[in-house]
């Protein structure tokens, strides 16, 4: 499972997202030190704050599955009906990367139509841990 590979995965489950309210649909892929593939999407709510980011609906995919240890993280996003734009992962899932992949979680994004690489202590330096 290369990049290019998790991050198509990530765009074919963005389908599925739930965004009736922000209309910006959000798919993600984690990939497992196993080696499995957990894929999620955004899934809004009437009330605003109950929604989730599909990056946290693939963790917890990967979790409740057994899975607690990510490697590798692809997010694609943008306007619905439109080609995925750079989305970078808001706050709160970043803290959530940092409990199940670490500092050297690799994070996949798209920009200006082509694939860029972070880890996760270059997007949540100084991270706060237990
Ligand atoms: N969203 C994600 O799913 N992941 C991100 O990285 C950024 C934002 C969702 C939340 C909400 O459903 C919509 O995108 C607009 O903020």
């Amino acid at each position: 499972m290369n990049e290019r590979e998790l991050y198509e995965a990530a765009a074919r489950v963005r389908k599925m997202a739930y965004c009736p309210y922000s209309h910006y649909s959000v798919g993600a892929a984690v990939l497992t030190e196993s080696g499995k593939v957990y894929t999620g999407c955004n899934i809004e709510n009437a009330s605003y704050p109950a929604g989730i980011c599909a990056e946290r609906t693939a963790i917890s995919k990967a979790v409740s599955e057994g899975e607690q240890k990510i490697v590798m993280i692809a997010v694609a996003g943008g306007p619905e009906a439109e080609d995925g734009i750079y989305t970078p992962p808001c706050g709160i899932c970043r803290q959530v990367m940092a409990e199940f992949g670490g500092a050297a979680l690799k994070i996949i994004l798209r920009k200006d139509g082509e694939l860029v690489r972070f880890t996760l202590a270059d997007l949540l330096p100084e991270s706060f841990s237990l």
